[in-house]
């Protein structure tokens, strides 16, 4: 028997909290999980990491509180809120016509202020009556959901909700504030495990909204990918889904589409899924995770390889160019990629024109296609390339670009600022999104969202891929992006 856990053993510890749990810690966590491992083996691993192999859900529950993050207040991301109230809800009211209620689930609903906003927010602005919405809310810590059947809240967890709404749904109590009985009967709580894939929950098509906001974060890229799976089958068709601002379903899943109002990115289930497994990332756009540097307050950046990687798997598998044939006959991406570096548009567009006619539908040439063809000032072409590209892959952040660049090229500012907010929420780590979008904002007369997507696109661009800073950089190198941001900073008066 081992007092102190053996670098094996908290490797081991680790990989079933992974595999149990779907909770994914780096490198750098390692030592609080031996002290983890140290505490609750009392003395013995081997026994306690057995015992865990076979652990039910009220035994992996005990080691919940110590290894989730449970921060959430009332109206968090009111945007969203908004979003559901006016667009999701009145939907699928109207989809079932009285003949049942609106099924909507809270997944990692923590000490239940999530599913209770919803439930306010369906009473207050969808005029939907108690008996309309079925809220179910689940979470894995047994100590958050003993918080949220109680009720009570701190003025913290009430910081960004209306005080009329205040007033209305809940009383004071010392220093906490009630919930109102018809708001806590409208949520049922479960202690589930969202990693579990129990078929007697996740029933086919059961729930018409969900939402899972800063959870998935937190999960390994494949129990991520199992849980989005989930998500999609138990989504009726058309139905809903919210992540949270940092989370994206790119190179997770193809059975969504992208819905972008009231300032906010959420999702609406196709109406047939693909079969599964219902979408296989490329090996290059595999998502993996890295602790937040650009957007602060998550530990997920969906760092994901960039299309141009994409390109170069591409030109790697097309038949290298005969010696003896000339240019012109032997078309391959490189050379077409090499042209577009040297800013000769036509030679590129007259490679990708030459391929094979089994790559001309691929994204990766659609994407060259689409960026030649604007930067040769053909929008109207540039344009078609991208829709057709986004019907491939409705979460490409390359297409939405070379369509913001097009839209506010042809005049259409808002359209371009749109997509450009498409582009950075799709792939938070694509420098250009935010630099154009901080340039569009300074010349709109916006200075405090210019300083903020400049100085982000100045941090981006310090890490951006060559490769794709060469596709979509307008033949500008990384050092005149970043002084063009440090000047635009400084004209702002916004940097030394
Ligand atoms: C950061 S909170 C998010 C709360 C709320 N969704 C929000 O965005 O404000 C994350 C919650 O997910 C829960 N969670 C983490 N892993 C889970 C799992 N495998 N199954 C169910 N809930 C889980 C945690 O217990 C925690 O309460």
């Amino acid at each position: 028997m081992n007092a102190q856990p053996s670098a094996r053993e908290v490797a081991q510890f680790r990989d079933l909290i992974a595999t149990r749990l779907g909770l994914h810690f780096d490198e750098s966590k390692l030592v609080n999980l031996a002290k983890l491992l140290a505490l609750h083996a009392k003395g013995d691993c081997g026994a306690f990491l057995t015992y865990l192999a076979d652990a039910t859900l009220a035994q992996l529950a005990a080691l919940a509180p110590e290894l989730t993050v449970t921060e959430t207040f009332f109206f968090r991301y009111v945007d969203q809120i908004n979003a559901f109230a006016e667009v999701a809800l009145p939907a699928c009211v109207q989809a079932h016509d009285g003949a049942r209620a609106v099924r909507i689930l809270s997944a990692g609903c923590a000490s239940g202020e999530e599913p209770f906003s919803l439930a306010i927010a369906s009473r207050e602005r969808a005029g939907v009556t108690e008996s309309q919405v079925e809220l179910t809310a689940l979470d894995i810590n047994p100590v958050m959901l003993a918080k949220a059947a109680r009720a009570h809240y701190t003025h913290w967890s009430l910081r960004d909700f209306p005080p009329e709404l205040k007033q209305r749904w809940f009383r004071s109590e010392g220093d906490s504030f009630v919930l109102s009985d018809s708001i806590r009967r409208m949520v049922r709580f479960e202690n589930r495990n969202l990693a579990d894939s129990d078929p007697a929950f996740w029933q086919l098509e059961s729930f018409d909204i969900i939402f899972c906001r800063n959870v998935l974060m937190y999960f390994t890229p494949q129990q991520m990918q199992a849980a989005v799976e989930r998500i999609a089958g138990a989504l009726a068709p058309g139905g809903y889904l919210f992540l949270g601002h940092a989370e994206t379903l790119r190179g997770l899943s193809n059975d969504f589409h992208l819905c972008h109002t009231h300032g906010t990115f959420y999702y609406r289930r196709k109406p047939h899924l693909s079969a599964p497994p219902s979408y296989t990332p490329p090996a290059a756009v595999a998502p993996h995770w890295r602790p937040g540097e650009v957007l602060g307050d998550t530990g997920w950046i969906a760092a994901i390889a960039d299309a141009s990687q994409r390109i170069d798997v591409l030109a790697a598998r097309a038949p290298p160019a005969a010696s003896s044939a000339p240019a012109a006959s032997a078309p391959d991406l490189q050379r077409a990629r090499a042209y577009l570096h040297s800013e000769r548009y036509d030679r590129t567009l007259e490679q990708i024109g030459a391929l094979a006619f089994e790559h001309a539908g691929d994204p990766d040439v659609l994407l060259l296609k689409a960026v030649s063809l604007s930067q040769s000032g053909a929008l109207a072409a540039a344009e078609a390339a991208c829709h057709q590209l986004l019907a491939l892959d409705e979460l490409s952040a390359g297409a939405h670009y070379v369509l913001a660049l097009c839209r506010e090229e042809g005049g259409d500012t808002a359209g371009a600022f749109s997509h450009y907010q498409s582009a950075s929420y799709l792939d938070p780590e694509f420098a250009m999104p935010r630099l154009q979008a901080g340039l569009l904002a300074r010349r709109q007369g916006r200075p405090d969202a210019a300083r903020h997507d400049l100085a982000q696109a100045l941090l981006l661009l310090k890490r951006e891929d060559a490769a794709r800073l060469l596709l979509f950089g307008g033949g500008f190198k990384r050092e005149a992006l970043m002084a063009l941001c440090r000047a635009e900073l400084t004209a702002l008066g916004d940097y030394p």
